[in-house]
């Protein structure tokens, strides 16, 4: 079995050290612009973006605002624009936290209406987090143009 990483660690390695000259410059970047903020509380813009990415964030948005922060999502996208990102799945082993969101296969297809799905991979797996700790993971990973 795959020892356990402890984060700690990570931080005592990486203390000090400036961010990559790549990342640094990206920040730069005169397009992008970076806002530190809950996507519930996240203001949309209307048709405005070629992509909107969201690796491993969206299911960790609660129940009661997932619904409506997905919607603003593919709103904000313009025609052609793409979504990436990934669902958890009901059979996830953190599917009875209820701060996060699951969904079953139809609900997450029935989400990506109005899309036109160019992947969507069902995952579910005994594996391990970022950090090493055994999980089950139930995942649907999305790709989507509008
Ligand atoms: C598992 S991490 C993934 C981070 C990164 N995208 C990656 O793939 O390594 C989940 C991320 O979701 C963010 N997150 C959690 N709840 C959120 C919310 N309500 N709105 C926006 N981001 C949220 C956390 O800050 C964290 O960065």
């Amino acid at each position: 079995m795959k020892p356990q990483k402890d984060w700690s660690e990570y931080y005592e390695i990486t203390k000090a050290k400036p961010p990559s000259k790549l990342l640094a410059k990206a920040l730069e970047h005169p397009k992008l612009q970076a806002f530190t903020t809950a996507f519930e509380d996240f203001d949309f813009p209307n048709n405005t973006y070629d992509i909107a990415s969201a690796m491993f964030a969206l299911p960790f948005t609660e129940p009661a605002h997932f619904d409506e922060v997905f919607e603003k999502i593919k709103g904000s996208l313009k025609k052609g624009g793409i979504f990436c990102g990934q669902f958890f799945g009901v059979n996830d082993e953190w599917s009875k936290n209820p701060k996060m969101t699951f969904h079953t296969e139809d609900q997450a297809r029935k989400l990506l209406d109005g899309l036109e799905i160019i992947s969507f991979k069902e995952v579910e797996e005994d594996s391990t987090t970022a950090n090493g700790a055994p999980k089950h993971w139930h995942i649907f990973h999305i790709i989507a143009k509008k």
